[in-house]
């Protein structure tokens, strides 16, 4: 049973805030960021937690799908900043959706940046098994709730917002297919605080839950990884980079994305870029990508697309479809 992507969606969180912003609170500035990122501004959220951002990107890709929600019947949420550790975001998404009566299934994925691929990756399974029929794949994030706004090296980098996906079954040829890597990291590349035990059994109401990160390992491993998923995604699809019209990578850094295209020997102009405008929104950057792109009429019918994200666990996938 074949696959396709048939809606895109995506939500901005409210306040837009720029670099020179961020010189208030931490010693930075303007041109560090830029220099060295390539991002200008992000988006933060001071009303809306992460299931919140999802159903407005939701509703926009159950729009440009022109499918009836009522026959969605799964939802999976890519997160690593969850409203709570349960129930889960897609729980909550279902629920503001208005989703709950009917046989529909919704849980979330962590594999934090590369977790929009790995739950696409799900959802296709699930639909080609005959599970589901219309999925909701999401990515969303509110970043800015485990940032330390004392850590210059790590709060310039990231925003909140959220993507996502109408993915359905198709009676087109295959259109999508997937390729998917982790190894296991315990030497705290890119962490967040661990849960601690509670050998004494009190209330522990000061545990911080802080996001954590060897900058110059994690850009290491990042070339390395989108090097490889791109190599891969291509020889399991038996297509060559000269037949690709956009490469869409997880929008970390736009040095990362330079190196990955002088080591492939790609046009940096096939990779799509608005992490200038978004930061890094982790999980939802990817689908914020494609959104923005359908957005701006860059997609078209039969152009073939790869996606391309790394991140934590550490985790690394690629996903290739034609529009
Ligand atoms: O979704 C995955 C998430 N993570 C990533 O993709 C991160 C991958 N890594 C990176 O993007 C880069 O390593 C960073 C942008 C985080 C850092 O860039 P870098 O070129 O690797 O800088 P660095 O860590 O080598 O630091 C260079 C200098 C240091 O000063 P000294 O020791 O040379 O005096 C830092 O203290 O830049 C300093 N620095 C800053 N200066 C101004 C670090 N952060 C800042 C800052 N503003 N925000």
């Amino acid at each position: 049973m074949n696959v396709e992507i048939k809606g895109f969606g995506l939500a901005q969180a409210d306040k837009c805030v720029t670099n020179q912003d961020l010189m208030k609170i931490v010693e930075t500035s303007d041109e560090w960021i830029k220099e060295r990122t390539g991002i200008e501004q992000r988006y933060f959220s001071t009303t809306e937690n992460t299931s919140d951002l999802g159903v407005r990107a939701s509703l926009l890709a159950i729009e440009d799908s022109g499918i009836d929600s009522k026959l969605i019947d799964l939802i999976i949420v890519a997160t690593i900043t969850p409203d709570a550790m349960m129930p889960s975001t897609a729980s909550l998404i279902q629920a503001k959706l208005g989703l709950n009566n009917q046989k529909c299934l919704a849980f979330d994925v962590n594999a934090a940046c590369s977790g929009f691929l790995i739950a696409l990756q799900n959802a296709q399974a699930m639909i080609q098994s005959g599970f589901a029929h219309n999925a909701l794949v999401v990515g969303a994030e509110t970043l800015s709730k485990i940032l330390n706004f004392e850590d210059r090296t790590t709060c310039i980098l990231f925003g909140d917002g959220a993507g996502a996906v109408l993915l359905s079954q198709s009676a087109r040829n295959k259109t999508i297919g997937h390729y998917s890597r982790s190894e296991g990291d315990l030497e705290g590349v890119l962490t967040t605080d661990s849960l601690m035990l509670n050998p004494d059994f009190k209330s522990n109401l000061s545990q911080s839950n802080y996001l954590h990160m060897k900058g110059q390992a994690v850009f290491r491993f990042a070339v390395k990884a989108m090097e490889d998923a791109i190599t891969e995604i291509c020889r399991n699809e038996k297509i060559s980079l000269d037949e690709i019209d956009w490469i869409v990578p997880h929008q970390a850094n736009k040095r990362i994305i330079q190196h990955v295209a002088t080591k492939l020997n790609i046009d940096i102009n096939k990779f799509y870029i608005n992490l200038n405008d978004y930061g890094n929104t982790s999980s939802a950057s990817i689908p914020i990508a494609l959104a923005d792109m359908k957005n701006k009429e860059l997609l078209r019918k039969n152009q073939r697309i790869i996606m391309v994200g790394f991140g934590a666990g550490l985790t690394w996938a690629s996903t290739y479809f034609v529009v």
